[in-house]
């Protein structure tokens, strides 16, 4: 397999938890994607910033990136599910050229309601990108040991390993 990164954002760790289980699956590199404006609150008041964002369609500008995607040919996307989509940082990285050329898995965390989520971000990445194959991620705290085996599977036939 080519080289592999491991490419997410996580606003309260779900992601990052499968991110980082991806990342030792096959020991990949690993890489967060930060907004500059991070929204502070944990609180309800969350989904109505976080869902505003996606329904205004906001595209954040993001942190620079500590790695250079140049350097990988396949990326493992993680994006938590905001107001029944892909979260709008991962949609500025795929609607801002940042990735082209590449492979790319998709992952996204939820709470049970993923609608359209694997769609969406499916047509995003086959733009500029092949799309390879997606995973849900169901209750990332109360279901965690039962989709650690699911995902390391998932990650194996990806890499071919
Ligand atoms: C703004 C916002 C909107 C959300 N919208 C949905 C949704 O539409 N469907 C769903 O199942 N979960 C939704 N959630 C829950 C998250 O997708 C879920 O808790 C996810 O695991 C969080 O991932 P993270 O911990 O990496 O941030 C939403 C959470 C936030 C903050």
């Amino acid at each position: 397999m080519t080289k592999t990164l491991v490419l997410y954002y996580s606003y309260e760790g779900s992601t990052r938890k499968i991110a980082e289980l991806i990342a030792s699956t096959i020991d990949a590199d690993i890489e967060e994607v930060k907004p500059i404006k991070e929204m502070k609150t944990k609180g309800f008041a969350k989904y109505m910033w976080g869902g505003g964002q996606v329904m205004m369609k906001k595209r954040p500008e993001l942190k620079p990136l500590n790695v250079n995607l140049d350097d990988y040919d396949t990326i493992f996307l993680g994006s938590p599910v905001w107001a029944f989509t892909v979260s709008p940082p991962i949609s500025s990285l795929l609607e801002k050229g940042c990735l082209n050329g590449k492979q790319i898995a998709f992952f996204h965390c939820c709470d049970g309601a993923p609608a359209k989520t694997e769609e969406h971000a499916k047509a995003a990445i086959e733009k500029e990108n092949s799309f390879l194959s997606a995973f849900s991620c169901i209750n990332v705290p109360g279901n965690y040991e039962e989709l650690k085996p699911q995902i390391i599977a998932w990650v194996k036939e990806i890499a071919n390993i």
